[in-house]
């Protein structure tokens, strides 16, 4: 037997051990999936297994099926068996960031001589891995306006392999229609990957629209405290979740046992903290397309947003992410970041506390002068779940 399949035979033993069928809702799967009670102490929440190897009984003879902690370590199985039910996926990948995931996905995926088409509007680590990283081993890439569905029609040649949304986007709040794109990807035999991490599954879950592999930095809203750096990669291909999980292995940047149970603690409350994202980021939005020192507000949730049919669509709710662009420029925008208080200045995004940030200078430094440049004037926020009236306030003084 491979490697992979022992390691896919042990994981299906300890994974079938005390599970209970569970209901569809999604609010008690991100509670109990993956989260069985420990089979030696009845521990209610799984312990961290902070451990690199396991004590075979005879060579080869392992007791609950797992052998080294890169190939697979309990804290770690929770976690991906809690991420595969939530995205309604049979596989779940955890990885040590948002990125290493995306690596191992690329480089399973890829060979010298393939075409990607990639978003005009993406996280700009994203881009950067594929112009300075991905590109440099031959494969190379076009891009496309993913919100337009000919746009993405057009960017795909015979050598493309695989289409890559990001949706909402980052940061321009960007909706891709990704049943329409799944419908271009199937019609062209190429996979399409769905970066999920501004939404979560909680409000969309691209598998069921067509997608064959969501994307996630469990950073993000899955961590939800901005105290942990994870990835993910979920898929229902079980074929390709074998292949993905070979790699994982084989390449190494797997999610450790603290950084897992840490994600998987986060995850119970997803569904209560992302509506309360929602409900504020919407009352924001609001009151940033009134005043009269912004010049545009980019939030799906607002109904002159070009994507916000297709985001009520396929969304539950719009999220909490928000990008405004400011009357005065690039300093102007700079000005209202340094001049929050309560939003602290900071990158990334998706904890309780609100964060605000220019992407130009900072998170999107890396796409200066591509086709992903994004305006001087832009600020980024991320709505946290304090009191709404707070943030409403320290928002008005920053802008002045
Ligand atoms: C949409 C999106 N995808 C992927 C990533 C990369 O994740 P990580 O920072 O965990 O490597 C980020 C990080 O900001 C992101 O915003």
């Amino acid at each position: 037997m491979r490697r992979s399949e022992r390691r896919e035979a042990y994981g299906t033993t300890l994974l079938t051990h005390e599970r209970p069928a569970l209901p569809q809702s999604f609010e008690t799967r991100a509670i109990h999936a993956g989260n069985t009670a420990d089979p030696l102490t009845g521990a209610v929440v799984p312990p961290i297994y902070q451990v690199s190897t396991y004590k075979q009984d005879g060579v080869g003879g392992l007791r609950g099926g797992y052998e080294y902690s890169r190939s697979a370590n309990p804290t770690r199985t929770a976690l991906e068996e809690n991420l595969a039910a939530l995205e309604g996926g049979r596989r779940g990948l955890a990885f040590a960031s948002g990125l290493a995931a995306e690596d191992c996905l690329l480089r399973t995926l890829l060979v010298p001589g393939d075409h990607v088409v990639i978003p005009n509007d993406a996280y700009g680590g994203t881009f950067r891995l594929f112009a300075k990283v991905v590109q440099r081993w031959g494969v190379d890439f076009s891009v496309a306006d993913t919100s337009d569905i000919e746009s993405v029609r057009a960017a795909v040649n015979d050598r493309t392999k695989l289409i890559w949304v990001e949706t909402p986007s980052n940061p321009l709040l960007g909706i891709t229609d990704i049943e329409a794109v799944a419908g271009v990807a199937r019609q062209a035999g190429v996979k399409l990957v769905v970066d999920n991490t501004f939404a979560s599954p909680y409000l969309q879950q691209p598998l069921a629209l067509g997608a064959d592999v969501v994307v996630h930095s469990l950073t993000k809203y899955m961590g939800g405290h901005s105290d942990v750096v994870g990835g993910a990669l979920v898929t229902a291909d079980e074929a390709l979740g074998e292949e993905l999980a070979y790699h994982q292995n084989a390449m190494g940047a797997v999610a450790g046992p603290f950084d897992s149970w840490i994600v998987l603690r986060g995850i119970k409350t997803l569904a209560v903290r992302m509506d309360r994202h929602s409900e504020n980021a919407e009352k924001i939005a609001e009151m940033l397309t009134q005043h009269p020192k912004v010049t545009q507000v980019l939030y799906p949730g607002l109904p002159e947003h070009p994507g916000h049919e297709i985001a009520a669509k396929q969304m539950r709710s719009f999220g909490g992410m928000i990008s405004f662009r400011v009357q005065g420029g690039e300093e102007a925008a700079v000005e209202v970041c340094n001049r929050a208080q309560l939003f602290t200045l900071g990158e990334s995004l998706g904890g309780v506390e609100s964060l605000i940030e220019h992407p130009g200078r900072m998170t999107h430094a890396s796409v200066a002068g591509s086709a992903l440049e994004v305006p001087a004037d832009l600020v980024r926020i991320s709505v946290g779940i304090e009191n709404v009236e707070d943030l409403l306030a320290d928002l008005r003084q920053a802008l002045g």
